[in-house]
Parts: structure tokens; sequence; C-alpha cells
């Protein structure tokens, strides 16, 4: 049986051949570090690297590429912006549909630094008013941090209205675009945000194990590094580099990551976020509309392909999700996510904490034959499992 594989909100499978190509010919055909070395390789690898961030800075519509830092994964970028911005009495607003790599780094913070952080509460589909945010500013509000889009739900909070309204108010502001970058048009000048961080094995087709973030010059001033360590500048010098993007890159980088990530990059850049949204609109509205003829189906979300990106939650009134997904690969090879996505915020938001929901979510790949035979294959297990008369 053909292999369904409908969990790109986790990462991307499988990955691009120029992807696998672009790994592959680092570690054969350069395979050194940039910037320690004087000779050819070395000098080839950092050329790699620079060019990779010139790829994210046009991406993005960033003034200098060194804005752009590299990072393992956008978690750790998030934690980076927050545990390197934030101080005690900081006031942090939220939604109620962050990711788990937003809400338990300031959790910690809470404890250890007495920073306040504040939960907006979304709608039941996740959507945010915008005006809510502009409400809970306080003379202390020191960060806005909101995902751009929900991994659960798919629903995309509204981050440029966002941006307008905390011009210019002092307010640092933070965007987490792992669920959009590579296939929503980002645009960091348009966005008017101070950090926008994403990951590089999702939307934008790299390998695992490399993300990164944007930063103003006004946060890569307030921002303290998370790690300090070699760069291949300013040796002698027992301080951390204050430059960008040495003051937050030390220690030796992912490479292989960086040059699939740039390969990826390249892919998207050819199709465009726009029409890679609109194909990815199609699958989610033919998707949706199928569901809606399944009996006992429950979905969440807003319902509008246009407002959100290619991931559906759902419940089958009766059957576990976890159940669900289990039955849909062994019986059916398509692969899905259960449970709760690493965003129990976003599920207690949308009525679904503590069981969880099944979670489709479609990208580089997938096609309408895929979402007719997800479709079939939930019409199948309803029947079996409410004992439907064909
Ligand atoms: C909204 C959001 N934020 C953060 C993350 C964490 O991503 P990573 O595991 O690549 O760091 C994810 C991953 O699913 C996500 O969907």
């Amino acid at each position: 049986m053909t292999e369904i594989y409908a969990d790109h909100a986790a990462t991307t499978f499988p990955r691009p051949p120029e992807v696998v190509a672009a790994i592959s010919d680092y570690l054969l055909q350069i395979g050194c570090n940039p910037g320690r070395g004087g000779y050819r390789r070395s000098l080839e690898a950092a050329r790699l690297v620079y060019e990779a961030r010139l790829f994210l800075a046009a991406l993005f519509n960033v003034p200098r590429p060194e804005q752009v830092i590299f990072t393992p994964s956008v978690t750790y970028a998030l934690n980076l912006l927050l545990k390197g911005l934030l101080r005690a009495g900081d006031h942090v607003l939220i939604s109620s549909m962050e990711h788990n790599a937003v809400v338990r780094p300031l959790a910690r913070l809470t404890g250890e630094r007495g920073i306040n952080v504040e939960i907006l509460a979304c709608r039941q589909d996740g959507t945010l008013d915008p005006l809510q945010v502009k409400r809970a500013l306080r003379s202390n509000t020191r960060l806005v941090a909101l995902t751009h889009a929900s991994n659960v739900t798919g629903t995309i909070l509204p981050v440029c209205e966002v941006g307008e309204l905390l011009a210019g108010s002092g307010v640092l502001y933070a965007i987490d675009a792992a669920q959009t970058a590579g296939s929503e048009r980002l645009d960091f000048m348009a966005l008017n945000c101070d950090y926008l961080a994403f990951t590089g094995h999702k939307g934008l087709l790299g390998p695992p194990g490399i993300g990164g973030l944007v930063l103003s010059e006004r946060a890569a001033e307030l921002t303290l590094p998370l790690v300090e360590g070699g760069t291949g500048s300013r040796s002698e010098e027992e301080e951390q580099p204050s430059f960008l993007p040495d003051k937050f890159e030390s220690g030796t980088q992912n490479i292989p990551g960086i040059a699939g990530l740039a390969a990826g990059i390249r892919l998207v850049a050819s199709s465009g976020e726009i029409s890679i949204a609109r194909q990815k609109q199609e699958l989610t509205g033919a998707f949706l509309e199928g569901l809606a003829a399944l009996p006992g189906v429950i979905v969440y979300g807003t319902g509008d392909p246009q407002k959100m990106t290619a991931v559906v939650s759902l419940n089958i009134a009766g059957v576990d999700s976890g159940d669900l997904s289990f039955i849909l690969e062994q019986c059916f090879s398509i692969m899905t996510r259960s449970g709760l996505h690493c965003a129990p915020l976003a599920h207690r938001t949308i009525g679904t904490f503590p069981q969880g929901t099944l979670r489709f979510s479609f990208g580089f790949g997938n096609t309408l034959a895929d979402v007719r035979h997800i479709l079939g294959a939930l019409r199948e297990i309803i029947r079996e499992k409410q004992q439907i008369p064909e």
C-alpha cells in the first residue's frame, strides 16, 4: 500500500532530492568548518553559510543578512530571545494558542526571575482579537509573543495587526513562525516585529536540527546570548563579540543542516510562498469539504482554508484519537499525529484537553488523491465503529 504522510506540521517528509544532495555535497565536497581556517574548504564553507543567510534575508525581507542567526531549532531560538531579554518585573503577553516552546521557558522564568506572564484568551476556533493585546498592555509590558499559526488547528493569528498596534510603543514583539515559514509570506519589516523565530525542517523543507532567529537591531542590542564561546572572530578577547551574527552564534555550526536548508529555501523561493499557500489551501479545502460529509466528525479551528495553514485537527465521536492514528497507519498506511501536539494550552482553548485530537497536516508532495484516500479511510473506520450500513 502506498504510504501517505500527513504530518508535515511535525516535519517535512520526504525531503526533496535537492535538499539531500546539498547535504551530501557539503559532506563530500567541502566537509570543513567555516571561518576557522584560511584554506579553500574553509572558505567554501563560509561562503555556503553566508549564502544561506542571504537567502533567508531575502525570503523574510530582512535589511541585513547578519540579522539572521542560525540556531538548532525554533525551540532554541525562542529560548534565546525569552531568556536573553526578560528580567524581573517584566510583563509578557502571549496567546492561549502557544506551543510549549514558548510556554515552558516562560514558566521557568516566572519562577526564577519573577516575570509576569499574561495569557490572552483566544476564541474557541483559535482566533485572537488584536484589540485584546492593546487592552492588556501595561507600563511594564516588555514583550508580546505570538505564534503566527497554531500547530493544532492551523488558525492564523493577526500578527500584522498586532505589529501595527505595537509600532512605536517600545514593547518588543516576537513571532513564532514555526508553522508558517516557507508556506506563508513573511515580511520581517512589514510585520513590525523584533524577533522572528523559524525552523528549517517544516515548510522550508530542510533537515531537522536547523532553525533560526531574525532580530531587529534594537532586539539584538537588548538580548543577551544563551551560549558563549568560539566564533572564529576576536579570539584574543575573553568577552563574547557584541556584533551580529557572532553575538549569538558560538561553537561549530550545523553546516550540513544549513546546506540542506539553503537548498530547501531555493525550492520555496522558486515556487513562491503565495503559490505554496494556494496549493495547500486547495488540499485543506477539499479535506474540510469531505469531512463535513462524514457522520460524527468534529473538526476544530476556523474551518476556513483562507484563515488557516494546512493543519486540520479532528475527533470522531466515541473513538480515541490515539487509536484512530494507530488504525490509520496499520490499516491504511496513513501517518498522522494524535494527542496534545506539545500545545496543551491550545487544546484547553479549543476544548480538547486532555484527550487531544487527531491532526492531519499537508505539505510538499501531498496531492488531492492523498486527500481522497484519507477521506475514504476515515469513512471506512467510521462505518466500522458506528456500524453504519453501506
Ligand atoms: C508553533 C510551534 N512552535 C514551536 C515548535 C517547535 O519546533 P522545533 O521542534 O523545530 O523546535 C513547533 C513544532 O511543532 C511549533 O509548531
